[in-house]
């Protein structure tokens, strides 16, 4: 099994990456970890055990972490989740508390016993990066758990919370600044999950009324029932689900190594993640800023029908 911990910000993608992540056989979840994100810390620390519920896991420990970005307001997204971030269905929240750890605390023991034991864990932000970013620069020697990081954010080419940015990226820029520059330093190999593959992986209306028979099947056909009608579409994208999808199958996923920096300035470009797709042999002497010194995986392409019949095997 891989050993994995997800850190999110739930929302409705991230409960179907948590439905996906808590049920596979194949994945060993080591622990959850909550930032503030589409919704306020309390939702998203309550949608998680809620989803986590459903899933049959309520032995998978669960800290809050960051409630706000390291520098500037926070902002979120509930025009996209709904008030309470699980899209307001009607569904019985989870009663379960929390660890009683910090959630940079919790990441930080996982992580030093995996590198003692050599168990070596695959970390998946689906969140604002605010807790990786304080993991890294507090417990540096964590890192030496970490297998790899793959994480959902940015993208090469389209943004979404803004034309330039996406999301995650744009709601705690310095964030994802340090955790690129840290993951660089410390030798982590870091795949860049974002909006390019982000929307491929589509499960349409008519899969998911076959689910049903389990609370995790019941809860993911109300998941793509909500999202497929806040996009008025007759299907919706798993969202940060294909980044879990990528960790269980990555041969589905097609990356390429590119250079990436955060703009942490711009008038209008503010959080958006830089992929330096030139070619880097050619002369970059007149390139006042050189290359990045770090190199991210960027996924381009994705084998979506196969992700998507993954996610439904799996969840139901
Ligand atoms: O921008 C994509 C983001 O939207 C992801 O983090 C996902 O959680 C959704 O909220
Ligand atoms: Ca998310």
């Amino acid at each position: 099994m891989k050993p994995v911990i997800l850190d999110v910000d739930t929302g409705l993608d991230d409960a179907c990456a948590l439905l996906l992540a808590a049920r596979h056989p194949e994945l060993d979840l080591k622990a959850v970890t909550c930032a503030g994100g589409n919704v306020g810390l309390d939702d998203v620390v309550r949608n998680t055990l809620t989803v986590l519920d459903a899933a049959g896991r309520p032995d998978v420990p669960v800290a809050r972490g960051a409630a706000v970005p390291l520098l500037q307001p926070v902002r979120m997204a509930r025009h996209v989740h709904g008030a309470d971030g699980l899209g307001d269905i009607d569904w019985p929240r989870s009663t379960r508390t929390t660890d009683r750890r910090h959630a940079v605390e919790l990441l930080r023991d996982v992580l030093r016993e995996a590198a003692a034991t050599g168990e070596l864990i695959t970390l998946i932000p689906l969140a604002p990066l605010t807790n990786i970013a304080l993991l890294l620069r507090t417990y540096p020697d964590a890192a030496a758990g970490l297998r790899e990081i793959v994480f959902m954010g940015g993208a090469a080419r389209i943004g979404n919370a803004t034309a330039s940015a996406e999301f995650n990226i744009w709601t705690d820029p310095e964030a994802a600044a340090i955790v690129l520059t840290a993951a660089g330093e410390l030798g982590v190999p870091t795949t860049m999950y974002g909006l390019d593959v982000f929307y491929d992986v589509v499960v349409t209306l008519e899969q998911a009324r076959g689910l049903s028979g389990s609370p995790s099947a019941e809860l993911a056909r109300k998941l793509i029932e909500k999202r497929s009608s806040l996009y008025q579409s007759d299907g919706a994208s798993i969202g940060d689900g294909g980044a879990v999808c990528a960790v269980i199958d990555p041969s589905g996923l097609t990356t390429q190594p590119f250079p990436v920096r955060i703009e942490l300035s711009g008038s209008w470009s503010r959080g958006r993640t830089i992929v330096d797709t030139r070619d880097w042999s050619a002369d970059l002497t007149s390139d006042p800023h050189g290359l990045s010194p770090t190199k991210v995986q960027v996924a381009t392409a994705v084998d979506g029908k196969r992700y998507a019949e993954l996610w439904l095997a799996t969840v139901s």
